[in-house]
């Protein structure tokens, strides 16, 4: 037993598919505290939103295979009934989707679709009283003119408004957890730094925990207490904001940093970016998974690294088989103070 809200241990999922069977989740390990935003961050493809929607029960089907533990509260989400799912989602596990157009209904009035959501886990509140609920949640995450908005469809609402609502819609019932998946990748700069802005003070106020999966490394720089870095399917290393940006253990997250967009300065011609591609996860490779990319690959590496603290600092853990004194002297620490993989220079996509 232990205090975390939400406790993740060695979890596994896999998914059965006419090539074979991904591995999309390869036993992730992390915990959430009340009050606390860990950001789950990596390329696309690495098991960010399959780790979120398995909290949510939302990868369960006849393909998928689930091994390991996740508990809210201590209580066991992973062989949790379908039933004692549909009531912690929402009431106690919300999330934010990266498309809210495909969350919310085209053909229903915003309001409508809040009102319905407070009352799915509440059935005693009125539809009067709910509605009043919607416009003060409405309110809350920064939709002008709330209650003349209710009757709007999702459709006149901008991109920003609709994440907004989004948002407003996960937090009605005052969940114990927030999972915001890629919730400002399609929106621009100034609108993305309001929404972060949002979660941070919800959490504070909420005093909930909350996850913020993201592949942009920049965007939680103002918003995490601690970052998880996955890659392919993996946790290659977790811990807090500080360790991970100024004394980062693993290669691949070097190489993240080296690759982040600095929002106060001008866009460089050319950023660095990782050489070579993520592996399949059909089959990936024996032992470290980033060996193929890895410039400082020795023997060692075709056995898997855990996830243990190796850098000296409680809790900041990685799974890399170099040594702490290595991974200092070899990681590339730019002009600038920042910190990098050797990579080949890219174009900008
Ligand atoms: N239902 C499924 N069946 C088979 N493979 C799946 C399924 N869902 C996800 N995957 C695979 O699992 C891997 C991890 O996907 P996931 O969506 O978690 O990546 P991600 O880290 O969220 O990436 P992105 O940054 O692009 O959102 C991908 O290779 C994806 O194709
Ligand atoms: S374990 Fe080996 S291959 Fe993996 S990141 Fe470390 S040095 Fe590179
Ligand atoms: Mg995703």
């Amino acid at each position: 037993m232990t205090d975390h809200l939400l406790d993740v241990n060695d979890l596994r999922v896999s998914f059965r598919t006419e090539e074979g069977v991904v591995h999309a989740v390869d036993g992730v390990s992390f915990h959430v505290d009340p009050g606390e935003v860990l950001a789950i961050v990596g390329e696309s493809g690495s098991g960010k939103s399959v780790t979120g929607m398995t909290l949510m029960g939302l990868t369960r089907s006849p393909n998928s295979y689930f091994e390991g533990s996740a508990t809210l509260e201590g209580k066991e989400l992973v062989t949790a009934s379908d039933a004692e799912l549909r009531r912690i989602r929402g009431a106690e596990i919300a999330m934010v989707f990266q498309d809210p157009m495909t969350a919310l209904n085209p053909v229903q009035h915003i309001g409508d679709q809040i009102v319905e959501q407070i009352r799915a886990h509440d059935s005693r509140i009125s539809k009067a009283a709910a509605l009043d609920r919607a416009v003060e949640l409405m309110e809350r995450v920064g939709v002008p003119r709330a209650k003349e908005r209710l009757r709007s469809y999702p459709h006149e609402f901008s991109g920003g408004m609709r994440q907004r609502v989004m948002i407003a819609m996960a937090l009605s019932n005052s969940p114990k957890l927030l999972i915001a998946d890629e919730p400002t990748t399609a929106l621009d700069v100034t609108i993305q730094a309001q929404i972060l802005e949002e979660i941070r003070q919800l959490r504070t106020e909420m005093n909930a925990g909350v996850i913020l999966v993201t592949h942009d490394l920049g965007v939680v720089a103002d918003v995490a207490d601690r970052i998880a870095v996955m890659y392919s399917g993996r946790i290659v290393e977790q811990g807090t904001l500080d360790e991970l940006f100024y004394d980062p253990q693993h290669p691949y997250t070097w190489g993240l940093l080296g690759s982040i967009t600095r929002i106060d300065r001008d866009r460089p011609g050319r950023l660095p970016a990782i050489a070579g591609l993520p592996p399949s996860l059909l089959d990936p490779p024996q032992g470290c998974h980033f060996r193929p990319r890895c410039p400082h690959e020795f023997d060692r590496c075709a056995e898997v690294p855990a996830l243990e603290e190796r850098s000296g600092a409680p809790g900041h853990c990685d799974r890399c088989w170099l040594s702490p004194e290595d991974k200092r002297r070899l990681r590339v620490v730019g002009e600038d103070g920042q910190i990098g993989l050797d990579a080949k220079e890219a174009p900008v996509a």
